[in-house]
């Protein structure tokens, strides 16, 4: 029997393993982490994600052939394959700061593997890394191997929040990087072997090590570059009265761009975009390659950009002033279907209207007030931690409150923000929120998702991403 041990039981790490879990039922498959309130949370009904389909998916093999356990050095020793799927934060501090990973928990999982291991592993780095960490790892477990033989394989996640289970069961492709030698042929092999248990071979591609893990920073990169090539579109749509769900159609028509993915927003958020691009800026300039450098940032500067627009678009129509108004934020989580707030633009949005001294009433479905708190008083770049070692909110931000309605939300207030793309938000009944709502009641959405004409007709002042402005914002430029 094959067993798998994977170290990090967090939004990748856990879902995979589930997924693998279920689909290879000889297979035993562990997943180990040093929170012990996380695997408690894995043990118990109230998982510690939420993603749709997942409850089922854990409940069909838990305690059969998949395991949850703080017993991290047992699993590693007993595992013939060990996924690392642990933190990798951007440094703080130090050389690379802002830009570079952090790979203080992948060496110390490195380390960890080496001290406990008594037989040949392979080792599958899952955590998207910086290019070349596998040589690293390779180093840092062939010194200190006592000859045990490590073959290191880079086998990164293409999943999406929201939809992991979707994309785990169906993905578009396997990718697996190896060593060029036999014995690397031979553990690419081995990981093949158990995803050929559901995935089609012609899907399941194979490279160099290199390749495998320049692919994933890439295909992030691309992906985030997509939507700050449509919100840069929905900056000049906004000043030239164009339609940017007009032109995303037309443009994702053509076939060699296609449709997916073109979606004008507040931002993009998540854990891997800003972290995998600015990892590749810093690449770049460690490799002497400035202007290709430059190209990718300016993928995050644009985001950055859009959020601040939206910001200055909110105050600006408010007649330049939030100060001490009360403002709705529906949805703070980074994108639909999550509870996970990670880079959500929600902080940066929120972040920019307290420094106008606005109130906010918060509401999201997933995400409670202390995660609210937390991320709303954390610096930046602080989140990717272990979720023990994030430092608690020393003081609660004091204009903010958090509750469970969205009507409470916006009772009494002056404008709503639609900060996530929630299904529930398209169907709130807008006449009832705009009856309790000061005038102007505004609505700001920032996902595209209302029927900006209805809300009109009803009597609010309505900013859509993109979308030409109503008379009263072309009134009120926004100062951008
Ligand atoms: C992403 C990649 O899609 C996935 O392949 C990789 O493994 C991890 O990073 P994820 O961050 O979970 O996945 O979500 P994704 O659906 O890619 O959305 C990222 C952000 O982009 C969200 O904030 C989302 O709202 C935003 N987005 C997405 C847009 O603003 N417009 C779009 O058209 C699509
Ligand atoms: C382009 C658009 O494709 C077309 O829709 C528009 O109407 C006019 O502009 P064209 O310039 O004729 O058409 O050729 P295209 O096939 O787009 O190639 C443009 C350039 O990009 C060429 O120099 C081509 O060699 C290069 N190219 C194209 C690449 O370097 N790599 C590619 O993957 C594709
Ligand atoms: P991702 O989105 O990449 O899955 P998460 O932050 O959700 O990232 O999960 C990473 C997990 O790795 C966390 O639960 C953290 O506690 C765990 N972790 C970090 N370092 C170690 C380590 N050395 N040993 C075991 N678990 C670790």
């Amino acid at each position: 029997m094959v067993k798998i041990c994977c170290i990090g039981a967090g939004y990748v790490g856990g879902p995979t393993m589930a997924v693998i879990a279920v689909k290879c039922p000889e297979i035993e498959v562990a997943v180990v982490d040093i929170s012990v309130p996380r695997i408690a949370a894995w043990n118990s009904d109230q998982l510690p994600i939420y993603e749709p389909g997942l409850d089922d998916v854990v409940k069909q093999c838990r305690g059969k052939n998949l395991f949850f356990s703080t017993d991290v050095e047992k699993h590693v020793m007993e595992a013939d394959i060990v996924f690392v799927s642990v933190n990798t934060p951007t440094k703080t501090q130090g050389l690379g700061a802002g830009k570079a990973a952090d790979l203080t928990y992948w060496e110390s999982a490195a380390r960890m593997i080496a001290d406990v291991s008594k037989s040949d592993k392979i080792v599958v780095e899952k955590s998207t890394v910086p290019v070349k960490t596998a040589e690293a790892i390779e180093k840092i477990l062939t010194h200190n191997s006592k000859g045990i033989n490590f073959q290191i394989l880079s086998n990164p996640e293409f999943l999406a929040e929201g939809t992991a289970i979707k994309d785990l069961f169906n993905p578009d492709r396997v990718l697996i990087g190896g060593r060029e030698t036999p014995e690397g042929t031979k553990a690419v092999q081995a990981l093949r072997d158990v995803y050929a248990h559901w995935v089609p071979a012609d899907q399941i591609i194979c490279s160099n090590l290199w390749s495998a893990e320049l692919s994933k920073l890439a295909a992030n990169a691309f992906l985030a570059q997509r939507i700050s090539s449509v919100n840069a579109i929905s900056a000049l749509c906004e000043a030239t009265g164009a339609n940017v769900s007009e032109v995303s159609y037309s443009v994702g028509k053509d076939s060699r761009i296609g449709p997916k993915f073109l979606n004008a927003s507040v931002g993009f958020g998540g854990s891997c975009f800003q972290k995998d691009i600015l990892n590749l800026v810093y690449i770049c300039e460690c490799n002497g390659l400035p202007e290709v450098a430059n190209y990718w940032k300016q993928v995050i500067k644009i985001n950055d950009y859009q959020k601040s627009r939206f910001v200055n678009r909110v105050v600006s129509s408010m007649f330049n002033t939030v100060s001490g108004k009360k403002i709705a934020i529906l949805g703070f989580a980074f994108k639909k279907d999550t509870g996970d707030t990670r880079e959500t633009p929600a902080i940066d949005v929120c972040k920019g209207l307290l420094g106008d001294k606005a109130q906010l009433s918060i509401y999201d479905p997933q995400v409670n007030e202390d995660q609210i708190q937390r991320d709303l008083s954390m610096k930046k770049f602080d989140w990717d931690h272990p979720l023990h070692l994030q430092p608690m909110s020393p003081t609660s931000v004091k204009q903010v409150s958090c509750v469970w309605d969205a009507y409470e939300a916006a009772k009494d207030a002056h404008g709503v923000c639609i900060l996530t793309e929630w299904d529930e938000f398209k169907y709130l009944d807008y006449q009832r929120i705009y009856d309790n709502m000061k005038k102007p009641a505004f609505v700001f959405d920032g996902r595209n998702i209302v029927d900006a004409d209805k809300l009109r007709q009803i009597g609010f002042i309505v900013y859509s991403i993109g979308k030409p402005l109503d008379a009263w914002l072309k009134d009120m430029p926004a100062v951008v």
